[in-house]
């Protein structure tokens, strides 16, 4: 496999809230390797974001964060705030969840691009940020990239902020690209444009890109590998033909019957949800909702252990093979 650019291990963040420690990340353990596109899939509140901005040293004061992220060889954690800005849209950057944010609407598209230039390339000269602006927004798939710089965020559509957000993102050729939810406030065919945008980086470019969806779906066409997490841990990983094909994990499983697929007429969601994370249970996080739930799985907190080909949290999984035909 190709050179290891993130490595993240027992990774742990706990928020103080005013109802006590919220466990948000429990451990995960996660290795993203040069030139590769990883998903990271699951429920609304499973850590997948906090992970990220933790690895990117962006969470607030009050966030308590262990463990150990390796990015291209620099540890993250505990990193000074000059490292940390350095290494920011340097060598890793993130397309946040919430794009309205990510843009200033009171700055013209370019420039904005123009400042994430120059943040990280001191000696490029105006006239060479504002061309190379240009050329990023180009390659995004922004039509008539020249005039279109000079303009402000409300003149975009929705789907062309989210590349202009993605040219900020890859302004500084990042090492990794880590897209949260890219295309979730996109329909659907600006959605597709969209990943196409993000997989032309990925290979013009050789960036690592981590893609964060809670859509198998959209996994299932562009990532390479996957990541499941669920209550704060991951679960199970392995590669997406794998996974797909004979999923170890129950909650891998409920995910993939809950997904439209040939043959299939009625979609089976999973029931019940996930745990309080306030108080979350002292063994498998799925255990409340998991049929195949034992004793044991409720008594300890089950780690990553290597399942065929497949790495999975399930204590059961050797008596749970199937194969779904997904793939
Ligand atoms: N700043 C914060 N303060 C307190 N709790 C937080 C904070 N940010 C996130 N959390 C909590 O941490 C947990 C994990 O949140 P996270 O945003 O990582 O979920 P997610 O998997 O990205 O979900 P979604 O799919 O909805 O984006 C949730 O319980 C969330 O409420
Ligand atoms: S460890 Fe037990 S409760 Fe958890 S997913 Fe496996 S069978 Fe279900
Ligand atoms: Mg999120």
């Amino acid at each position: 496999m190709s050179e290891l650019v993130l490595s993240i291990r027992d990774l742990r963040v706990t928020f103080n809230t005013p109802l006590g420690p919220l466990e948000a990340v429990r451990g995960v353990d996660l290795d993203v390797h040069a030139g590769e596109m990883m998903g990271v899939v699951g429920e609304s509140g499973s850590g997948k974001s906090v992970t990220f901005l933790a690895a990117m040293g962006l969470l607030p004061h009050q966030a308590k964060v262990s463990g150990s992220v390796m990015l291209n060889g620099q540890e993250m954690i505990g990193a000074s705030s000059k490292v940390l800005r350095n290494m920011r849209g340097g060598l890793m950057s993130m397309i946040f969840q919430d794009p309205l944010s990510a843009l200033n609407p009171v700055h013209r598209v370019g420039d904005q691009i123009v400042e994430m230039l120059k943040a990280h390339s001191g000696n490029l000269s105006d006239k060479q940020a504002a061309l190379r602006a240009v050329e990023l927004l180009d390659v995004v798939g922004i039509p008539q990239a020249a005039e279109r710089a000079h303009q402000y965020p409300h003149e975009f559509s929705g789907g062309m902020r989210q590349r202009v957000v993605i040219a900020i993102a890859i302004a500084n050729h990042p090492k990794v690209l880590i897209a949260d939810e890219p295309t979730t406030a996109l329909d659907v065919t600006v959605q597709a444009q969209i990943l196409e945008v993000i997989e032309r980086v990925q290979k013009a470019f050789g960036t690592a890109v981590v893609l964060i969806t809670h859509d198998l779906g959209v996994i299932a066409r562009v990532a390479d590998r996957v990541n499941v997490m669920y209550a704060g841990r991951n679960v199970e990983k392995g590669s997406v033909d794998s996974l797909f094909d004979h999923p170890s994990h129950p909650y891998t499983r409920g995910l993939l019957a809950s997904l439209p697929h040939e043959g299939i007429e009625r979609l089976t969601p999973i029931t019940g949800f996930p745990p309080n994370m306030l108080m979350p249970p002292p063994g498998c996080g799925f255990a409340p909702r998991c049929s195949h739930a034992i004793d044991a799985c409720r008594a300890s907190l089950p780690s990553l252990r290597a399942f065929a080909d497949l790495e999975t949290a399930c204590i059961c999984a050797e008596e749970l093979v199937v194969r779904t035909g997904l793939s």
